[in-house]
């Protein structure tokens, strides 16, 4: 017998610990930055209410129905297709290369922690606070994966100790302080002066920037926040009891993960128009901008220390079902023992993870490619991996799973069931139409971009 959530709620918790990391407060503001603020913002909502909610309710559907984590379960519920193992296989990889780039960025949120409590943040001006983050990230390659390993190695025994236990417990007293505290800064940061310029950006579409690669971006993060498209979800969802909720749960989950990115841009936008900083931060974002913020607040140290340390915590949780999906595929395809399989696959992540560390270990890489090697990684899980990864989980949970399947796991102890025609409609029409919709006009204003141009596309 697999083991279960004791609990609706601590699914929720779990499921919600995967979901909210640093996709949502780091990743969020920096592609909201890049994507020119707005537009972006309102493609994303639009992606976690059509696209993004109705996959997630697909893939916690399958997990449950197969009771097998990704690989046996498109197995199982296709009658054995190699095609459909094969999608299983695509998400055990996604979750590896993504566990590989996340694990060095919760490093730095480490390193960023224990800056703050050696309050050395005190005194520097924002320019310098943000001179700072190169030097951290840039000039001290053993500090970076000394802490990339540190993570790993933490990431190891929880799952190595199996999920359920300690998980439950460590989310359901995290997620509410993160919460509170995001609340907090919230409503802080309506002080500042450079509040309403903030707000505008992240809320006042700019029709006149569009560029379809907004779009695709918008997407990949909703994926990516919600911790879809890989069979992280689907696998927590195999853990799941039966006579729980799927859709309200799905959607419990979507709200606090998007409010909680929102949020976080609603926090970060203020600050960079405060202090004149620039929106484009990239990856840096974060770690350049809220500094600078804790230092001109009151008891501003303590905030700070305890920012960072929730940022690990949900980073760490994230992480932890990041390589749940690894581990239970290699216990439940190749019969590893669990802590063996959670040693090797976490070991052989660390290694693959030292050039997002280290871009010095692989020097031709940009050259090659046109942009470092995390870079390349966080393209390709965004632009690739995941909207491939839904696409494919909507069209076999639309498709491939019988109807009386779907509805049967749709309904179960669920006050929503008079969706399920609506849901039906989505995952085989709408989601996999919008995502190859974006797909196209993506790759085509990447490639041919006079094509477009002209016409101005203005969906
Ligand atoms: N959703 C997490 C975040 O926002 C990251 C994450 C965890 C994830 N598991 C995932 C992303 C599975 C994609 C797929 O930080």
């Amino acid at each position: 017998m697999r083991g279960q959530w004791g609990t609706r709620l601590g699914f929720i918790l779990a499921a919600s610990g995967s979901a909210v990391g640093l996709g949502n407060i780091w990743g969020f503001p920096f592609m909201a930055g890049q994507s020119g603020g707005g537009l972006f913002v309102l493609f994303y909502l639009a992606c976690v209410a059509v696209i993004g909610l109705p996959v997630m309710i697909a893939e916690i559907m399958v997990g449950r129905r197969a009771q097998r984590s990704p690989v046996g379960a498109y197995g199982r519920l296709s009658g054995d297709k190699a095609m459909w193992k094969l999608v299983g296989w695509m998400g055990v990889a996604a979750g590896v290369l993504i566990l590989s780039f996340y694990s060095v960025i919760a490093g730095w949120t480490l390193d960023y922690t224990v800056l703050s409590i050696r309050d050395a943040f005190a005194g520097r001006s924002p320019g310098d606070i943000e001179a700072l983050f190169a030097e951290r990230t840039g000039e001290r390659p053993g500090g970076v994966i000394f802490l990339h390993a540190l993570f790993m190695v933490m990431v190891i025994a929880i799952v190595a100790g199996g999920v359920e236990k300690g998980l439950e417990r460590a989310v359901r007293i995290l997620m509410p302080l993160l919460f509170v505290l995001i609340v907090g800064l919230l409503i802080y940061g309506t002080t500042l002066e450079g509040f309403g310029e903030g707000a505008r950006f992240l809320f006042v579409p700019d029709l006149d920037e569009f560029d379809a690669g907004a779009a695709l971006a918008a997407l990949g993060q909703s994926m990516f926040s919600l911790s879809l498209g890989m069979g992280a979800i689907l696998t927590y969802g195999s853990y799941l009891r039966r006579k729980d909720d799927i859709v309200a749960t799905s959607t419990t989950i979507s709200l606090l993960d998007t409010f909680i990115a929102v949020a976080a841009g609603m926090i970060l936008f203020p600050i960079v128009f405060t202090y004149d900083l620039g929106t484009a931060g990239g990856e840096g974002l974060i770690f350049e901008v809220l500094p600078a913020f804790f230092e001109n607040m009151p008891a501003g140290q303590l905030v700070a220390i305890v920012f960072f340390a929730l940022l690990f915590f949900a980073a760490l949780t994230s992480a932890l079902s990041l390589l749940e999906v690894v581990t239970a595929t290699v216990i439940d395809q190749l019969g590893w023992r669990r802590l063996t399989a959670a040693a090797a696959v976490g070991g052989g992540i660390f290694v693959l993870g030292l050039p997002s560390a280290h871009a010095e270990l692989l020097p031709f890489w940009e050259d090659l490619f046109g942009m470092g090697f995390q870079e390349s990684l966080v393209f390709l899980i965004y632009n690739v991996f995941l909207p491939l990864g839904g696409l494919l989980i909507s069209v076999f949970a639309g498709w491939v799973l019988t109807r009386s399947a779907s509805y049967e796991e749709f309904t179960a102890g669920s006050r929503l069931a008079g969706l399920y025609p609506g849901w039906l409609i989505l995952v085989r029409f709408i989601v996999p139409i919008g995502i190859l919709l974006v797909f196209v006009t993506t790759w085509a204003e990447m490639f041919f971009p006079d094509l477009l141009s002209s016409e101005g596309a203005n969906e």
